[in-house]
């Protein structure tokens, strides 16, 4: 709840590095005209600092204090109709996981192992995959991951074979009915 007392229409998109969180979320961003908020994005500016430099030299708790940190004031918001990108890892506490349902309608952007491992190996940017094996990483990794996606989500898209347009109007059209029906 928000201070007018409703609950917030926010989306809110989960899922593992590489799975289009941020892609989906412009498009939303355009087609909805709600402002988007990229977690990461606000973590870095208000930490004046890549999250590779958060992670090197404050360490991964840090970092999750800084998520846990910025749910609590996105739900605060009056705001409350945003889209909100989060990060790959935001699921792993469980007090995040509660704060995620508070915050609107939770999507869970499912993709295959070898789409994640294709579209995070283009960038190296993403500290947890900076290891000798990333492949190896990112099926544990997701292995861990996939029931805490699973419990937070409202919604799962299974992302294969779906371009962006279509997951978009995939979400839009759920999210629709979700918020009639709890008006
Ligand atoms: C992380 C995912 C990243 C970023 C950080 C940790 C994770 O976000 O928050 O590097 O634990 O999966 P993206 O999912 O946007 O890459």
């Amino acid at each position: 709840m928000n201070e007018s007392g409703a609950p917030p229409k926010n989306i809110v998109l989960i899922g593992f590095m590489g799975c289009g969180k941020s892609t989906v979320g412009r498009e939303l961003h355009q087609r909805l005209g709600y402002p988007l908020v990229d977690m990461d994005q606000v973590i870095e500016q208000t930490a004046g600092k890549p999250i590779s430099r958060i992670f090197a030299e404050e360490g991964e708790v840090a970092f999750r204090d800084m998520e846990t940190a910025l749910l609590k004031r996105l739900i605060g918001e009056t705001g409350t109709r945003q889209i909100i990108s989060t990060g790959g890892g935001v699921v792993v506490r469980p007090e995040n996981r509660a704060l995620l349902r508070q915050l609107g309608y939770v999507v869970w952007l499912h993709a295959p192992v070898e789409a994640l491992v294709e579209r995070t190996g283009r960038n190296h940017h993403r500290p947890l995959l900076v290891t000798e094996d990333p492949v190896e990483r990112i099926r544990v990794l997701l292995d861990e991951r996939k029931p805490w996606y699973g419990e937070t989500a409202h919604l799962k898209i299974d992302t294969a074979g779906l371009d962006c347009a279509e997951t978009t109007t995939g979400i839009l059209e759920s999210a629709r009915y979700f918020f009639t029906q709890c008006l």
